[in-house]
């Protein structure tokens, strides 16, 4: 477990002795009830039972959600704010500060308003750690024969010239463009035009991307292709380096060596955990908040090292 999370919990075990304690004193003597009762409620509300939901929170919700806390220094600064606003709080309240005119009574609200800004940076974290990323769409990195005219020349505007050439003249107008251009498919087109479509694919990839990698057709596209991207992570062989979607069971099957990086980020439970068999690198730095480029960096390091011996 991180580091923080822990602390969180451990705080929250202390407070709630203290305050149970402080119960069992402000029960044998009732006159110290009134007084102390502010300070027993926070030490075992604000104390034990925040800081215990925060500590499991902090832990949990990033591996529910699997996303990164969205500002990792804010748990420390939760931490430290809320254990100084808290002690003040309660010190300064045993001490008269709110009901008692003066320095102590700000002092009160000064250590009241730390705690509050402590919960407040718990907010941020816990709250956006839940909101699922917006997709970006990942650009194309071929031009294929289901994709729309009007879509290639959007994306890729230097297509432009190939389709002219080829005799699209019409696309010169962009009214065209606008129009059918955004509903008719490659693969229409050229039928239309007569154009063999397999050779104007390789040109269009050949201006585009400056290769000639054989293009996709609409039907080989679908199939074993989409299946492996469902996949969770892929498999590693030897000689190969580690990539963010390297799952971490193929990874250490491959490269033993790379076990000492997962203890040294995750803690020595990483191993017994069921997941690490089939996620990726990336997924399981973001459920430990770490990013996914300090392990990879790591993980390399010592693949280079092996593959040089
Ligand atoms: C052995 C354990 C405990 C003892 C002996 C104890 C004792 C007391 C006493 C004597 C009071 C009354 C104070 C007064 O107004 O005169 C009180 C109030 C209170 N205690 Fe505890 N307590 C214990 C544990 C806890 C725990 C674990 C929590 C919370 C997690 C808690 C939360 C509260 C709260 C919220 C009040 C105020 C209730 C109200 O508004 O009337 N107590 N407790
Ligand atoms: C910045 C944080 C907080 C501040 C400044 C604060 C302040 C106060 C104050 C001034 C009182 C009235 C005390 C009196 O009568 O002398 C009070 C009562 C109380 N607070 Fe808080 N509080 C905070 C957070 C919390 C939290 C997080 C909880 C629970 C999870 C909580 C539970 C209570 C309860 C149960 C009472 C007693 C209500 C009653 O009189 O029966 N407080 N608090």
């Amino acid at each position: 477990m991180e580091n923080y999370p822990k602390r969180f919990i451990q705080a929250g075990l202390i407070y709630i002795t203290v305050g149970v304690l402080l119960g069992v004193v402000m029960s044998i003597e009732p006159t110290l009830g009134a007084r102390m009762r502010f300070v027993h409620i926070h030490i075992n509300l604000l104390g034990f039972m925040v800081m215990m939901i925060a500590g499991v929170a902090y832990h949990v919700l990033p591996r529910f959600s699997a996303r990164t806390i969205p500002w990792p220094n804010g748990v420390k600064y939760h931490f430290y704010l809320q254990n100084i606003g808290l002690i003040g709080m309660v010190t300064t309240h045993a001490a008269g500060g709110n009901w008692r005119e003066g320095a102590v009574h700000w002092l009160f609200v000064l250590f009241a308003l730390i705690t509050a800004l402590a919960i407040l940076f718990m907010f941020y974290n816990l709250f956006f750690v839940l909101m699922v990323p917006k997709e970006e769409p990942e650009p194309a990195t071929q031009i294929t024969a289901d994709m729309k005219v009007g879509t290639v020349l959007d994306e890729f505007p230097q297509s432009m010239a190939v389709f002219l050439e080829t005799g699209f003249e019409s696309l010169a107008n962009p009214t065209a463009r606008k129009t059918f251009a955004k509903y008719v498919s490659i693969e229409k087109a050229c039928e239309k035009h007569d154009v063999d479509v397999a050779e104007f694919l390789i040109k269009l990839n050949a201006a585009v991307f400056g290769s000639s990698t054989s293009p996709t057709m609409p039907e080989s596209s679908t199939g074993s292709e989409e299946a492996e991207n469902k996949k969770p992570g892929k498999e590693i062989v030897q000689g190969e380096s580690c990539q963010a979607d390297t799952m971490v069971g193929s990874l250490i099957k491959v490269y033993p060596a790379t076990r000492s990086v997962f203890e040294k980020h995750y803690g020595e439970g990483c191993f017994s955990c069921p997941g690490q068999t089939f996620e990726s690198i990336e997924e399981t730095a973001h459920m430990h908040n770490i990013d996914p480029k300090i392990i990879l960096g790591d993980i390399n390091a010592i693949i280079a090292d092996e593959l040089e011996k």
